[in-house]
């Protein structure tokens, strides 16, 4: 199917169980995270690894978008994000370094379908990670890099990969992004937190 048709297919799903999201600092953007769990839907990953757990933005995304069991991991996991994922009962978060975690994870759900979403390791050492990632475990059927924002080198690694600020992808989802939410200073008043100045980001996603 087409990349666009998959996108249309599952816009609607994706607004009705991940939205509305209160933004987070360091936290994937909207219609990145879109473009990842429409991907991994599509390719049928029940697993997904969040690498890069920060304050756990992503993590909740993927676990409220409904996939069967979100690993979260980070070197440095904070109170913070505890206290937010604490209700999601998909959720197992894991403290350690990406390069011995993530391997043991795949090797753990051998049998299954697993996507990734590398967001610890950055450039070009998270292009080789990935690749190798890749080549080695076969239940790895979807690869999300983010902030690759020099493409030549994702489309190095991965030269069949779609990035979020493509055409037609980014005009027609960056309207995601206006209804991300911020708190601010009392939990009744609400504003959109980006602006288009925010375009420039990109998850490179290889299936
Ligand atoms: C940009 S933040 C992740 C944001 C998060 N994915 C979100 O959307 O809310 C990057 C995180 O990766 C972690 N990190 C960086 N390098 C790492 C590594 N090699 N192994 C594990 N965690 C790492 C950092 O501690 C930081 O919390």
């Amino acid at each position: 199917m087409e990349l666009s048709k998959i996108f249309e297919n599952s816009i609607d799903e994706f607004e009705k169980r991940v939205l509305p999201q209160v933004y987070v600092s360091k936290g994937i953007l909207l219609n990145e995270a879109f473009a990842i769990c429409a991907l991994a839907n599509y390719v049928k990953c029940n697993v997904i690894i969040d690498s890069g757990t920060h304050f756990g933005r992503s993590a909740q995304i993927f676990a409220k978008y409904g996939f069967q069991l979100v690993y979260t991991l980070d070197r440095n996991l904070s109170e913070r994000a505890f206290a937010r994922l604490r209700n999601h009962n998909n959720i197992c978060m894991i403290q350690g370094e990406d390069h011995d975690i993530i391997p043991n994870i795949l090797k753990y759900h051998s049998g299954e379908r697993v996507g990734l979403f590398l967001d610890s390791t950055k450039g070009r050492n998270a292009c080789i990670f990935a690749k190798e990632l890749k080549e080695q475990y076969p239940q790895l059927k979807m690869i999300a890099l983010h902030d690759q924002c020099r493409q030549h080198l994702l489309k190095k690694y991965f030269p069949k990969s779609f990035c979020s600020d493509d055409e037609p992808f980014l005009s027609k989802y960056w309207y995601l992004n206006k209804r991300d939410i911020k708190v601010v200073k009392t939990i009744t008043k609400y504003q959109p937190l980006l602006d288009d100045t925010f375009k420039g980001f990109v998850v490179g996603i290889s299936i």
